[in-house]
């Protein structure tokens, strides 16, 4: 069993409170963000073909896996911002890391 990672997810309404989502080091923001409750678009098997997986980095882009080429051609196509990440490609490797999404 890894260390258990904080990840902060904020949402869009700002008199909702963040939620906290634990996971472990080289997960991938995808498989945390399932297992802790919080919904993930998807219609792929978070295998970076659809690019629904966006999200947004608002926080701790530094605590993250760099972006890869097969990740970089998805987030291209999909017209991503420099912000964003596709969460099933995006792995923690520490704390700090706060999330949004516009479905949050
Ligand atoms: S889940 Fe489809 S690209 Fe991430």
């Amino acid at each position: 069993m890894g260390e258990s990672l904080a990840v902060h997810c904020r949402s869009r309404w700002p008199d909702r409170p963040e939620r906290e989502v634990r996971g472990e080091i080289n997960q991938s923001l995808f498989d945390m963000l399932k297992a802790g409750g919080q919904p993930v678009a998807s219609s792929c098997t978070a295998e970076a073909v659809c690019g629904k997986c966006i999200v947004r980095i608002v926080d701790g882009a530094d605590q993250l896996s760099p972006t890869t080429d097969e990740e970089r051609t998805v987030l291209e196509r999909e017209g991503a911002s420099v912000d964003e990440r596709l969460a099933c490609r995006a792995q923690l490797l520490g704390e700090g890391v706060v999330l949004s999404a516009s479905y949050w």
